[in-house]
């Protein structure tokens, strides 16, 4: 059985004056330890694919299933577990806290999950090395880099050893040299740790070198 299974999924957002219909009954199945690529044009609904899999919104019709969960049928608390046990999500913008440290965004979901204090900090400077950024971890997110605020996300996302690792166009603002950095990292993590990862770019190089491509296009 696939590791997400996404079927007939609608979404059509009401929250405007005019509805927009961003697809209907849309499939999708990614295999456990697939590596997939999500391309396709602007507003085509890339990212609202990924925050339907990944609980951040919910579809108006459809069936959602990660590893033998349910997502669709979760209530609210049910998500907000779901996301911070089972799935990392990297945006196109970091979106670390700039109060707190790399190491402190790092920790931040295992706070949320209830890990000790110092059992968060401890598994974020492991995950801090293994982004490549183990001397980092006490800098703030505007003393470093793009490519290493992307990483620090990267590290953050994966924190909690979820399976399901989700990405929005994560290297959408870097220069081709910090993508193909943060994309080698990301493909490390994703093999070393038996991630299923879905990872939405416009990079046709980036997308080439993942698993499988699937390209969304306008329907009818
Ligand atoms: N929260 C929202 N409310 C209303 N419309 C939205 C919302 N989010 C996205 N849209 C619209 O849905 C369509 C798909 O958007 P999106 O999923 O962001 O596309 P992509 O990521 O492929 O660029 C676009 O037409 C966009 O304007
Ligand atoms: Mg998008």
């Amino acid at each position: 059985m696939p590791f997400l299974q996404a079927r007939d999924l609608s979404k059509t957002y009401r929250n405007a004056e005019v509805p927009v219909q961003v697809f209907e009954n849309l499939n999708l199945e990614v295999e456990r330890g697939e590596m997939l690529a999500v391309v396709g044009p602007s507003g085509i609904g890339k990212s609202t694919l990924l925050h339907l899999i990944g609980g951040l919104d919910r579809p108006d019709s459809g069936t959602i299933r990660v590893d033998d969960r349910e997502v669709t049928t979760m209530s609210t608390d049910e998500l907000a577990r779901f996301r911070n046990r089972h799935v990392g999500f990297v945006f196109q913008f970091h979106h670390l806290l700039p109060e707190f440290t790399a190491a402190e965004n790092v920790a931040m979901p295992g706070w949320i999950g209830r890990i000790s204090r110092e059992g968060a900090l401890k598994k974020a400077a492991e995950m801090l090395a293994e982004l490549g950024l183990e001397a980092r971890g006490r800098h703030f997110p505007n003393q470093l880099s793009g490519g290493e605020q992307q990483r620090v996300a990267i590290a953050r996302a994966l924190l909690t050893d979820p399976k399901l690792f989700l990405a929005d166009e994560p290297t959408g603002n870097l220069d081709l040299q910090a993508s193909a950095r943060v994309f080698d990292l990301m493909r490390e993590c994703h093999s070393k740790r038996g991630l299923t990862s879905v990872i939405v770019t416009h990079n046709p190089d980036l997308a080439s070198r993942c698993d499988r491509v699937f390209e969304m296009k306008k329907q009818r």
